[in-house]
């Protein structure tokens, strides 16, 4: 029987995640699932923590024990400012996903952009010399943008509807990478100009997040050669999805990539190897009971 079965003791170790809202959060099925899998005394919580006050959870962190947290939305770029060590992926993204608490100080990583690349390894899609287009440039195209300029893809094209937004995390990847970039905005006429020449599409924006919301594009400018990967995982079939499948395009929604950035956090805070099944399935479980 597992530690967690038994019941929560004083040797507990505490993690979790700081998000506002936070009630949305899978995470802490997936990592739950998993610690009880591997008979580890930990359990993984749900905090909501109001972006105004996050800098003073965050200093207080370390002073009731608890040992890390993941970092969701709209919190990752606060983080950022209020850790004592940056790994070289915050550092690059300037985001904090996942905190480690050793001797009183926080570490600060960011898995978002490694998970992201496992997820695509795990549906066998080859990166080396694709061309990309990514929708968006917030906090999430940023992580994914960037890591994929570093990741030996061919070409990036980034389009967002703030088209000045898409320019400057052009300008930001062009100094890190040789590859070539470039901004459009977020608009059919221009996506249906260069979708021949793509081979993966990825939607980082939040449109297809809420009931009703139309596809961001139609299946008129995609392609059957294309990847299209939402990273939106609710409902499993997104409306891009839905229109990807109509022009014939492979497809895959964001749980894949939420399964992997949580898999790495696991390992960074246990130091074991993630079990990725169970992990997996917790998720998926999830994902039918809400
Ligand atoms: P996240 O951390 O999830 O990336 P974000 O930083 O707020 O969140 O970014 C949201 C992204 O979705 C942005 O690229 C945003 O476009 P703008 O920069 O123009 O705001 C995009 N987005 C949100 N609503 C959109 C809509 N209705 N149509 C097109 N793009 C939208």
């Amino acid at each position: 029987m597992s530690l967690i079965s038994q019941g929560i003791n004083g040797r507990t170790k505490i993690v979790g995640v700081f998000g506002f809202p936070v009630e949305h959060s899978l995470s802490p099925q997936m990592h739950n699932a998993a610690f009880r899998f591997q008979n580890l005394n930990f359990i993984y919580l749900p905090f909501e923590v109001k972006p105004q006050k996050l800098k003073y959870v965050l200093e207080n962190l370390p002073y009731m024990g608890i040992k890390g947290v993941n970092l969701t939305v709209p919190h990752k770029e606060i983080a950022y400012n209020y850790v004592d060590v940056l790994s070289k992926e915050a550092k690059l993204i300037k985001a904090v996903n996942t905190i480690k608490v050793i001797n009183n100080k926080l570490y600060g990583y960011n898995t978002d952009g490694s998970g992201f690349i496992k997820s695509l390894n795990s549906a066998k899609i080859n990166i080396k010399n694709k061309n990309v287009i990514v929708l968006g440039a917030g906090g999430a195209s940023r992580g994914i943008s960037i890591t994929l300029s570093l990741a030996g893809i061919r070409s990036l094209v980034i389009a967002n509807r703030t088209y000045e937004k898409a320019q400057k995390l052009v300008n930001k990847i062009s100094k890190l990478s040789e590859i070539k970039v470039f901004a459009i905005p977020l608009e059919e006429n221009y996506i249906k100009e260069i979708i021949t020449d793509m081979d993966i599409l990825i939607n980082a924006t939040s449109v297809g997040l809420n009931k009703g919301d139309e596809p961001i594009i139609s299946s008129k400018s995609l392609h059957p050669k294309l990847f299209v990967y939402d990273l939106i995982y609710s409902p499993s079939e997104t409306p891009l999805m839905k229109e990807a499948r109509k022009s014939g395009a492979r497809t895959t929604n964001g749980i894949s990539m939420l399964l992997y950035q949580g898999a790495l956090a696991y390992e960074i805070w246990t130091g074991k190897p993630a079990p990725i099944k169970i992990m997996r399935n917790s998720l998926l479980k999830a994902m039918k009971s809400r």
